[in-house]
This record gives C-alpha cells, structure tokens and sequence, in this order.
C-alpha cells in the first residue's frame, strides 16, 4: 500500500450552472440531480486520494434545506475525512451562488463512503488520510464514530462492536 497522503492533496471541487434540464416543475434543481453531482465530485476525490477505481459503498443523511434555483451556480467540494481499509469517508460540502445579486447559501453536507476495488471489484486497501488544518482533525476524529454508526445501520457491524457508539447502546444490551 502506498504512504500516507494528505488530506489536501485529494480536495476537489467541481463548479456547475442549473440549466432548465436539471430542474422541478418548480424551476429548482432537483434533488436526484443534486445527489449525483455529489456522487461524482466524492468519487473523483476518493479516486485522487486512493489512486484506484472506487465504488460508492454508501451515503448518510442528505438533507435538502435551501432550494437552488435555475441560473445558479452550484459548487461542491469534496475532501477524504479518515481512510480505513479500503473504505474512505468523504465529506461533501454544497453551496449555491446569485452571482448577479452577490448572494450565497450553504445549501448541503453529507458523508459518503467510497471503496477502492481492484479490476474484478474486490476491495483493495488504500493510503491512510493525513489531516492537517483544526477542521481537518476534527472531521478525522469524527469518521470512527460515524463509520460505526453506518455499519450498525447498514447491518454489517454488531451493536456491542460499536467501541465509538457504547453508550448508545449500553441498554439493548
Ligand atoms: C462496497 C463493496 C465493494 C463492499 O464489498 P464487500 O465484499 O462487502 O467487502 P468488505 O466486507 O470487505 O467491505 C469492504 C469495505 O467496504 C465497507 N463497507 C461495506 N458496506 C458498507 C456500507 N454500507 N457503508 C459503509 N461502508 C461499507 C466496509 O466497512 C469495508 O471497509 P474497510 O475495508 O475500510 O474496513 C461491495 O458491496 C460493492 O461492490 N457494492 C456495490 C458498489 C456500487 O456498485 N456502488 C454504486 C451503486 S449504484
């Protein structure tokens, strides 16, 4: 497996337009449209970050507070939180701009997990993250609980395994 890698060498934002194609009824970009643009700005991140093919393995919460109307101009940037094996926690972060009216919204965050597979899909292991900026090691220290919580949900990771999530749990128990 090759070294560690920095968190900053993986950043990758993408920058795109709403045309009429990608809204509702309501001329505001619609959400599956949204969630994909996310998928690929966070697959392109993890690809840098692990220099192989990667997968979307799963998505957390995406949460749709502030629409985005047509004409606006959308950026998402994506960053590796933590590496593990062969899985990467990917931090998505959107915002939309009026550029004419000098107006921006934050308008979604969410956590993807992506995984490197080798040419015949089986998962390979990749570098570790290195964080470096106060933001970077927060999103870090993080990722073990969140990674926890989805294998839990996911149904791939027994309650009581979950050392980051014990108190949660303590009685299901
Ligand atoms: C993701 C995938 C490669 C995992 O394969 P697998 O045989 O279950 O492999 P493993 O059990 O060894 O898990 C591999 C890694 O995936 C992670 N993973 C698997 N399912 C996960 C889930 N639901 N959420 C988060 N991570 C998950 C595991 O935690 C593990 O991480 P680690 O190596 O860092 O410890 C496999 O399920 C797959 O190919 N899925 C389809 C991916 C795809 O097509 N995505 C696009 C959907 S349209």
């Amino acid at each position: 497996m090759d070294k560690a890698r920095r968190v900053a060498d993986s950043l990758t934002t993408m920058t795109e337009m709403i045309f009429p194609n990608d809204t509702n009824t309501l001329g505001n970009l619609m959400g599956g449209n949204l969630m994909r643009m996310m998928d690929v700005v966070g697959a392109i991140c993890a690809q840098k970050h692990s220099t192989r093919i990667v997968v979307t393995a799963s998505v957390d919460n995406v949460s749709f507070k502030e629409s985005i109307p047509l004409g606006s101009v959308v950026t998402l940037q994506a960053k590796v939180t933590r590496s593990f094996n062969s899985s990467m926690e990917v931090v998505i972060d959107v915002w939309a701009e009026n550029i004419p009216a000098q107006e921006k919204v934050t308008t979604n965050k969410a956590f993807f997990t992506f995984v490197a597979v080798d040419q015949s899909g089986r998962p390979i292991d990749v570098p570790q993250a290195v964080p470096e900026t106060e933001e970077e090691k927060l999103l870090f220290d993080g990722a073990l609980r969140r990674r926890q919580l989805r294998l839990v949900l996911a149904g791939r990771m027994k309650p009581h395994e979950a050392s980051e999530l014990k108190s949660l749990f303590d009685h299901l128990e």
